[in-house]
């Protein structure tokens, strides 16, 4: 069957008060990026050229970070929270014109995954107004229960307020997550009504008002862990941790060692590739690409940061937003390098802070050299040409440019620009006095009581 446009309804208008945050519960972060927006991504993934988020009246924030997850998304504000249909039926203005498949989604359900809406849509294209997903928790606790037939088709969804005995029984349980007819969907919703035990208008109940007027319904089945809701602190560290194993496994089957996985934290863009090795303890934040051969070493932090091929980074290595890393350079231990380019082959091995530089092909860049890049108003930028060796212990005033194959002498504060293969050196000339160490031990002795 072709494939008809797809919009995406996604529910974001809930308060989320079990969060007890002052930030909408659905801009809380999983992986780096906010639930709403892994669903936003998910819904762009499975092709939705129209994505409408539904938001309370006043979130602001909500809109905004919709907004910049994808520019094109529409904004729909249900006013009072009145139900699941209500929300969805905030949809209607944008909508009135659809008829493609309309998927509705929750913005607090993030680690939905591409099969599975796959699934849903496939559903649908063999004949089914309405497919609903369906999963099988250890304990269907308070979840809506989906009723299927001998066919396996879908009946009803019954809330569990509404249940009776044999049906609490039923496993099969509604996520919320569906996929409807766009050109049905505001006909059916507009038969739901609020005469149940919640008072509230059910988007549940457009199953049976599908059925009645001869339409078929589908269930399709999904594993628990990729429809968790996340409504408190605790089920969001669940879906971080089902999160993060997802993308171990994935860096793993694309090519990567993980030394041990579950000590490796990944963002949602973290790009690695073939035959890096990872070490124990691991945390990448947002926008890091590490190319393919380079090692990272245990208890390493990098965030918005490119670490070049056969590059070698830690242990105790810090790559903050900028740092860009060539091939074959090596970051060594507790070595912070912030906004800086260090070129091919480049070594800054131990104990050092590099920000807003450059640091040439080859050069070798001392223990304990500092850039002091900031005057307290301004950041300036320090230029280390190629070959060039940083004496330990420097102190790089930007800005200043040290010339390709320049020495700097070890403990130097350099406060101007040292041409191409000169020698700086920046301190008092070492004064010796011969004895006096022992002349002082013996003279304090003599007074030692
Ligand atoms: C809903 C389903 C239930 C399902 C469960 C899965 C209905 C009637 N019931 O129940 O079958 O098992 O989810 O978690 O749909 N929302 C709005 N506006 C509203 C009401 C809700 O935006 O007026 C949003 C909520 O913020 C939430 C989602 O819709 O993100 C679900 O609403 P909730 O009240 O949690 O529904 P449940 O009773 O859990
Ligand atoms: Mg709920």
């Amino acid at each position: 069957m072709p494939q008809k446009d797809i919009a995406a309804i996604i529910l974001a208008a809930g308060k989320g008060t079990r969060m007890k945050s002052d930030l909408p519960k659905v801009l809380h972060q999983i992986a780096g990026r906010s639930m709403l927006g892994h669903v936003i991504r998910c819904a762009h993934e499975i092709g939705a050229s129209r994505q409408i988020v539904v938001i309370g009246p006043d979130m602001p924030d909500v809109k905004a970070a919709a907004q910049n997850e994808n520019p094109d998304a529409e904004i729909a504000v249900q006013y009072a929270q009145m139900g699941t249909a209500d929300a969805v039926n905030a949809a209607r203005e944008p909508l009135a014109e659809f008829t493609g498949d309309a998927l509705v989604l929750y913005a607090d359900t993030p680690l939905l995954t591409l099969p599975t809406l796959e699934a849903m849509l496939d559903a649908r294209r063999a004949g089914a107004a309405v497919v609903v997903l369906g999963f099988r928790p250890d304990d269907p606790a308070e979840y809506g229960r989906l009723v299927t037939d001998e066919s396996g088709d879908l009946e009803a969804i019954v809330e569990f307020k509404e249940c009776t005995p044999a049906q609490r029984e039923i496993g099969f349980c509604n996520s919320g997550v569906m996929a409807i007819d766009g050109a049905l969907l505001f006909t059916l919703l507009s038969e739901v009504d609020n005469d149940n035990a919640k008072g509230e208008y059910y988007l549940t109940d457009i199953v049976e008002i599908a059925r009645r007027h001869g339409h078929r319904c589908a269930a399709v089945e999904a594993d628990p862990d990729e429809v968790l809701g996340v409504n408190s602190r605790v089920e969001l560290a669940q879906a971080e941790a089902i999160c993060q194993d997802r993308m171990r496994h994935a860096a793993m089957l694309d090519g990567a060692t993980l030394r041990d996985p579950k000590t490796t934290y990944f963002s949602f863009d973290t790009v690695l590739g073939r035959d890096v090795i990872v070490g124990q303890h691991v945390v990448f934040g947002p926008g890091v690409k590490v190319a393919d051969g380079a090692v990272i070493h245990p208890f390493s932090h990098l965030e918005g940061a490119d670490v070049g091929t056969g590059a070698d980074i830690g242990p105790y290595g810090r790559l903050r937003p900028g740092a860009e890393i060539g091939p074959d350079a090596k970051i060594g231990n507790f070595v912070e390098i912030k906004k800086a380019r260090v070129e091919e082959g480049a070594k800054v091995n131990h104990l050092s802070y590099i920000g807003d530089a450059r640091i040439g092909k080859a050069a070798n860049v001392g223990a304990g050299t500092i850039t002091c890049n900031y005057d307290g108003f301004n950041k300036h930028f320090t230029d280390i040409g190629a070959g060039a060796f940083i004496g330990s212990n420097s102190c790089l005033v930007a800005p200043v440019k040290i010339g390709d194959g320049a020495y700097t002498g070890s403990g130097a504060v350099v406060t101007e620009d040292v041409a191409d293969d000169a020698l700086a050196i920046v301190r008092p000339p070492q004064v010796e006095k011969a004895g006096w160490a022992k002349n002082f031990r013996q003279k304090n002795a003599g007074e030692k009581n």
